[in-house]
């Protein structure tokens, strides 16, 4: 920008490379427009020091680069977009199973314990947006240190710098003051908004949003308003929609596009979801992840239950899976969801009569699910190799797994017994293929699909030699 120039609202009126990886855009306010009448050289300036004097209708205002904002009210933008591109977070139930997009709105319930926490440590980590921003909502300090110590010391893997130069970790404690708890996430969300502001991808990250619903709670006991449902105030409902509604992804002033990604922890107490901020925050995210009690006891990591959670974005994504990693990305994505959920409705009766009373095509679909669930599902957050997952390889663990129960379909149609199946060694190798197989060695992918074809056609013809 230079002198004599006309000058819109939010546009950009320079630069500042605020870390080595982030380049801060300085933007005219929004509602300002005018001609730029004195522009500062390139320098080192304070943050109240004017670096530009604008002539507008209403006389002549100095800019710095402090922008002021009141924290409930959204910024403005030119119009929404359709979130079609996938927030990639290395994470493959999440990634695979139930997506999120950029500019999506995702809730994560879970009870004490069940895994809110490490969950949006994971995607702060991994996750592809520009900026992160985190808030420790009212929960244990020592966790705030633990993303303050941790973010630090983690890498960013595409710019090899600490992921701490392009996130916000915002703290309120459990033990700082209601009020402030209270405005808290707006706060988050506006400077998520400012960032978008800048044409940048923002995630946001809310742990956890029950202890905002708590505080709002108490200054409405103290107002003496009328408790609604559980004691909340009657507004609960509309503040959590006014906030939600500030995600997604759109064409900002200055006509970029841009995002706000809202990713909020609910931790409903005992875990019981039937609960207002829970069920609320159901009728205003896309995106569902529920973490489950027994799967987290049982220590299976990510507790993200199959049947309890879903994602509206998965029909919008789809495309960019489909032209980028693979056309078949959908229908087997589609398969071994169907695998899921028939396992889920035969466990009721494995439940009553016992897995080995049903037929070997009900148990492929019982064993086919253990392995998915072992091999795919599960995935740690400890594990060098496994606490991050490029979609490239999500898609060939997806492959293998479905082509292996496809080869035991058919071999158990000529009526080899499942349990030959079962044993072969290439199991094994399908089961640990999370950890053993780096992120971008497709090679491997390819020898374990050839693989499973050379062990499923000697067990073939061995049967055949038997009849
Ligand atoms: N993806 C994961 N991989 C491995 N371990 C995990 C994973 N997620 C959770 N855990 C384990 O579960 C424990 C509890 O997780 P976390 O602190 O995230 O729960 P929480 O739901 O936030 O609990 P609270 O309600 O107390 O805040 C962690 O200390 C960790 O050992
Ligand atoms: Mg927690």
């Amino acid at each position: 920008m230079k002198e004599g120039d006309y000058v819109g609202p939010g546009n950009i009126l320079g630069l500042v490379r605020e870390t080595p990886i982030f380049e801060h855009r300085i933007l005219l306010p929004p509602h300002l427009e005018g001609q730029i009448e004195y522009i500062q050289k390139e320098g080192l300036y304070d943050l109240k020091d004017s670096i530009a004097h604008i002539e507008t209708t209403l006389g002549l205002i100095e800019i710095s680069m402090l922008q002021r904002w009141p924290v409930r009210q959204a910024r403005p933008y030119l119009r929404r977009l359709i979130p079609d591109t996938p927030l990639i977070t290395g994470q493959r139930v999440i990634d695979t199973f139930f997506p999120m997009a950029k500019g999506g709105a995702a809730g994560i319930p879970g009870g004490f314990g069940t895994g809110k926490t490490v969950t949006q440590h994971q995607l702060a980590k991994w996750c592809d947006a520009d900026v992160i921003v985190y808030i420790g909502c009212g929960e244990r300090g020592n966790e705030m240190t633990g993303v303050l110590m941790e973010f630090s010391k983690l890498m960013d893997l595409k710019r090899d710098r600490p992921l701490m130069e392009r996130t916000i970790p915002i703290a309120n404690t459990s033990d700082m003051p209601l009020a402030a708890r209270e405005a808290s996430i707006y706060t988050e969300i506006t400077i998520a908004e400012y960032y978008r502001d800048m044409g940048y991808d923002v995630a946001l990250m809310a742990d956890s949003t029950s202890r905002w619903a708590e505080a709002l709670r108490e200054i409405s006991g103290r107002l003496e308003e009328m408790p609604a449902e559980e004691g909340s105030p009657a507004y609960l409902a509309s503040r959590l929609a006014k906030f939600y509604e500030r995600a997604g992804r759109v064409q900002i002033l200055c006509d970029k596009a841009g995002s706000v990604s809202a990713i909020c922890a609910v931790s409903p107490p005992g875990g019981d979801f039937s609960e207002p901020v829970t069920q609320h925050t159901k009728r205003f995210v896309r995106c569902f992840w529920g973490l489950n009690k027994e799967l987290a006891s049982a220590r299976y990591f990510p507790a993200i239950h199959y049947m309890e959670s879903y994602s509206e974005y998965l029909d919008l994504i789809q495309n960019w899976w489909i032209c980028r990693i693979d056309p078949e990305w959908r229908t087997l994505r589609d398969e071994a969801m169907h695998i899921l959920q028939q396992d889920f409705k035969l466990q009721k009766i494995v439940k009553l009569i016992g897995e080995d009373a049903l037929p070997d095509n009900q148990r492929l679909i019982l064993e086919g699910a253990r392995v998915f669930k072992n091999a795919f599902l599960q995935q740690s957050a400890f594990d060098e190799v496994d606490v991050y997952t490029v979609p490239e390889k999500q898609f060939f663990m997806l492959k293998v797994i479905m082509h292996f129960y496809q080869r035991a379909k058919v071999i158990i149609r000529r009526h080899i017994p499942l349990y030959r199946v079962m044993q072969l060694p290439i199991l094994n190798n399908i089961n640990r293929m999370k950890e053993k197989i780096s992120n971008h060695d497709t090679e491997s992918f390819h020898l374990l699909l050839e693989e499973i074809d050379i062990q499923m056609n000697e067990l073939e013809k061995e049967s055949m030699a038997i009849l």
